[in-house]
Parts: C-alpha cells; structure tokens; sequence
C-alpha cells in the first residue's frame, strides 16, 4: 500500500475513534443528569441559551416552571444547570441538605484576581469561607449591644439624610441619590470605620464602582462570559477591559482607603478585623492575607448598599402607589412614639403594620430574584431526584415568592398578609412567614440579615416619621411615574425600579 493511503487511513481511523470518543463521554455524561427533567427544545451547541433572556432570568425561568414544573434543569452551552423554583425544594436544598448545596460554581468572572478564594460571596464552601462568615458575624455585632452601636451610627446618616430632603423644600427630586449616600456611608462606617461626603471624589469611586459591578457582574449579558470565557479574547474585548477597569478602579479605591485605615490604627472596624487575621497564627493554613480583606470589603460594600438602598426606594415608590401605607406608618408612629424623637430599634415590637410592610417589599420586589448561583458539593437529592456533585443550582426566590399557590394575589402588595386579625405580626412559625426566603436560608444565607432588617426599619420608619411623599408624576425617561410591579424593573446586582422623582413634605 503506498504511504499517502497507508496515512489517509490512519487519518480517517483516528477521526472516527475521536467522534467516537466524544459521543461516548457526551452520552455519559448526559447520563449523570438523566433523572431531572429537563427544559426543550435544546439546539445543538448552546443548549437553552438562545431562549433564556439573561436580563430577565428570574422571569423566564418561573414561566417554564408551569410547564415543565418546579424542578428541572437547564443547558447553557455546554453547562447543565439545576434549577429549584418551589418552596419545598429550595428548603430542603438550603436547609435539609445544606452542606450539599453549599457550593460556588467556578466562573470565568470570579475567577480573575482569585476573587474565589478570597471574597465570601464566590468562595465555595471551605474552612476558610466558614471562618471568614463567622469572623464578620461576630464584627458585625448584631445582638445586644451591637444594635445600639448600629442604631448610633444610622442615627448620623439618617439626620444626615433628612436634612438633605429638607433642603429640597418640596421641589421634585430623584430619592436614590440620597438614600444611596446614606446606606453607604453606614457600610463604609461598619467596614472601614469611615464616613464620605457626596462631593468627595472618594464617594463617587465608589459609585462608579457600584456602576461598574452592576454592569460587570450581575447577570445580565455579561454572564454569557461565564459560559463562553474565550468571549473574552475573540468577540467581546469590550467586556473584558470593563471587568478589568472594575477591578481596577476598586484596586485604586481600596489601596487609598487601607492606607488611611493603617495611619489611623485606631478604628474598630470589619476591615481592621480582618488584617488582624493575617499575623494569627490559628489562621496560618488559611491563607489568609491583605487580598481578603479587600474581597470581603468589596463583598460587604456592594452587597450591603445595593440591596438596602433599593429596597428603600421601592418603598418610597410603593408609597407614591399606595398613599394608605404611609398614612398607616405615621398613624402607628404616632400613638407609638410621637414626634419629638427618632424611631429606635426598641419601638419595633410596638409597630406591627411597619414590620408586615417590609416583610412584604422583600416578598414583593425579591430584590435578589436567583440569590446567588449555588453548587453541589457531593452527589445528593432533592425532593427524590438524584441531582450529581459539582452542578451549578439556580436558587428560583422571585418564583418562591409569588407562586400563586402559597400567595393569595401574589401580584398585589399586601402588607396584611402578615397580620393576624387582632393586627398583631403573625409569629416567624406561622406557615405564611415561613415561606419567605428573601435573604437565602442554611449554610450560605445572607450574611447581612439582621443588619438589613434593622437598617430598613430605622431608615423607613425616619423617612415617614419627617415626611409625606407624593407623586411629582415624573420619571427621568418618560415623564410618568413608573409602575411599581416589580416585573418591570431593571436587573443589575439587584433589580432596580426605573429612576423617578417625587416631592416630601415636612410633617413638622
Ligand atoms: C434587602 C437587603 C438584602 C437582601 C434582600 C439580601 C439578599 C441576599 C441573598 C438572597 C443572598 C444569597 C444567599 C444564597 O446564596 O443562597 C445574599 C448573600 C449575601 N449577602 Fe445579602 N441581602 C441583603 C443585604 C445585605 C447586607 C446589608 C449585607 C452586608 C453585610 C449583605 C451581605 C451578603 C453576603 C456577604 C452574602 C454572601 C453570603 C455567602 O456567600 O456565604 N447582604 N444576600
């Protein structure tokens, strides 16, 4: 036989042993996810992706829940993804068999800088991540006597804020930049043990990294690099350099911030908590190091201000819609506390409606509508089926929370759901309350919890304790003011109402 046909055949043996090959390891591995169901139709090559708006996940998702039911799993390329969209499944995946669940998925976005093994959000379940969640419990200081400490530091940037909106003197203007002045600098205060002024150029970094993050990191388009990380280098440069310009940014801002924090040496903050760690010696296998504490910052500052910042301006924006919720606030303000003095912490118990109100703005708006992607960490279950180690798991809270079978009139915001018929707060084991999962549940439930529940309570309670808001009807775009349905909002790192303006009036 001559050569070139002896190399032809040997050629062609080899391709047909390689397609062999493939479609053996692609049967297999199919194999692994054979028992859940799964969404179609898939096309070759990108599975689901073309039929999954990653702007709107959280939606589309509960819209194939109805038909293909609350368990299934999806293919984006050639990732196989779990989704829980029920309440019985999403507690027993957090709860029952939490340290199964605990995982973070590798991804391309989190990968860079070693973000993953040093933040809390994208760290998978380690010692590590066990005993930095524990680390910034304890410096949080939730309990006790940490909650006047909370309550000192609000209190500044909550007269801080309403002398602000006083100045406004009934004339139109956007709330976020004021609520988001003011939530941040209490983060800024529990994390570096600082306070910036909104004309600082230090406190527009960070609303340019805040900006920067929201486009980078949330899961909108740029999620698709997660998937398809050569993106990066062939068709979406423009994406990378904006990661990169993230990074950067945040870099310059955290290298100014620590080197203040060094001269000070004073301050008791969740930072200094953190460097301390460092020279340890319990901590030594840990690698513990200066690249931590800016990750768990950057974690805290992002996750804490967004999310709470939000949930306020929902709020306000629910007022403007609902005009009774305000009146019922101020009514029970009233009886309960009186003009004279800040509402504290200690009014709580004495102020049922204003509680079942925020409970209900975190069902309604489920600011964090997938939670953060979860991963398996050894082969499980969930609810009998056999779900395989090392799966990304989508957390479904957006559908959880307005499935119409829990929910009567999920759609419509019903601060009364949560009171009883004497109008006292249903007690946390009442099934209502038990089906609320705003802030994830089990091993990876937020770390800000606490700190975002007596935050929203002392600034909404402040808010209306000084102020009646009424519509100024103008939306920066359109000119209306925009629908409170959260169905309509914008995803970033949290979904966000369209920007509108409104007017306060002083109550005194
Ligand atoms: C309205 C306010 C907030 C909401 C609705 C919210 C919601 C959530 C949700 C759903 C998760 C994902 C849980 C999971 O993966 O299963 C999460 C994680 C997290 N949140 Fe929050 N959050 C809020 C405020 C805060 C605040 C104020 C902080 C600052 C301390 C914070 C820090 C974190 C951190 C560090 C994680 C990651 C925990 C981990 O991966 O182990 N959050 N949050």
């Amino acid at each position: 036989m001559p050569l070139e046909t002896a190399l032809s055949a040997v050629l062609a043996g080899l391709t047909v042993l390689l397609l062999y090959a493939s479609v053996m390891i692609m049967k297999r591995q199919s194999r692994k996810y054979e028992h859940i169901p799964m969404v179609t139709p898939r096309i070759p090559l990108v599975g689901n992706a073309t039929s999954l708006d990653m702007s709107c996940c959280h939606t589309v998702l509960t819209g194939w829940a109805t038909t293909f039911g609350p368990i299934f799993r999806i293919k984006l390329f050639q990732e196989e993804i779990l989704v829980l969209n029920n309440f019985d499944s999403v507690y027993e995946a957090l709860v029952v068999k939490g340290s199964d669940f605990a995982g973070r998925p590798p991804m391309y976005r989190t990968l860079q800088a070693g973000r993953h093994r040093h933040s809390i959000v994208w760290q998978t379940y380690t010692d590590k991540l066990q005993f930095l969640r524990k680390e910034v419990l304890k410096s949080l200081k939730m309990y006790g006597g940490g909650c006047e400490q909370l309550q000192q530091r609000s209190d500044l940037e909550i007269s801080h804020m309403l002398e602000h909106i006083g100045k406004c003197s009934g004339a139109d203007f956007n709330p976020w930049h004021l609520i988001y002045e003011a939530v941040s600098n209490v983060m800024l205060r529990l994390t570096l043990g600082t306070h910036l002024d909104q004309s600082s150029p230090s406190f527009q970094a960070i609303k340019d990294i805040n900006h920067l993050f929201n486009d980078t990191f949330g899961p909108g388009q740029a999620g698709l690099i997660d998937f398809l990380p050569w993106l990066g280098h062939l068709g979406y440069p423009k994406f990378r350099r904006r990661l990169q310009a993230a990074l950067t940014l945040r870099d310059q801002f955290w290298q100014q911030q620590l080197q203040l924090l060094k001269e000070q040496d004073s301050s008791e903050c969740i930072v200094q908590t953190i460097l301390s760690l460092i020279s340890d010696p319990k901590t030594d296998h840990m690698d513990i190091t200066e690249a931590t504490a800016k990750e768990v910052f950057t974690n805290l500052i992002l996750a804490g201000t967004d999310t709470t910042a939000s949930a306020l301006t929902c709020l306000l924006l629910v007022f403007l819609h609902n005009p009774d919720v305000q009146d019922k606030i101020w009514a029970e303000i009233r009886t309960h506390v009186g003009e004279s003095r800040l509402v504290s912490l200690a009014d709580r118990a004495n102020m049922p409606y204003m509680q079942a109100v925020l409970l209900e703005l975190l069902r309604y708006i489920s600011h964090v509508p997938l939670a953060v992607p979860h991963y398996t960490i050894r082969d499980t279950c969930v609810q009998g089926i056999h779900v395989p180690k090392d799966m990304t798991v989508y957390i479904n809270l957006w559908s959880v929370h307005h499935h119409p079978a829990d929910w009567d009139q999920p759609w419509t915001f019903l601060p009364e759901r949560f009171l009883d018929q004497t109008g006292q707060l249903l007690p946390l084991s009442s099934p209502t309350r038990k089906r609320l999962l705003m802030f994830g549940a089990g091993r990876r439930v937020c770390l800000g919890e606490i700190l975002a529940k007596n935050s929203l309570f002392l600034f909404a309670a402040a808010l209306v304790q000084n102020f009646r808001f009424v519509s100024s009807a103008k939306d920066e775009r359109s000119g209306q003011l925009p629908p409170v349905d959260p169905r309509t909002y914008e995803m970033g790192l949290v979904l966000h109402p369209r920007p509108f303006q409104l007017r306060a009036i002083p109550r005194h």
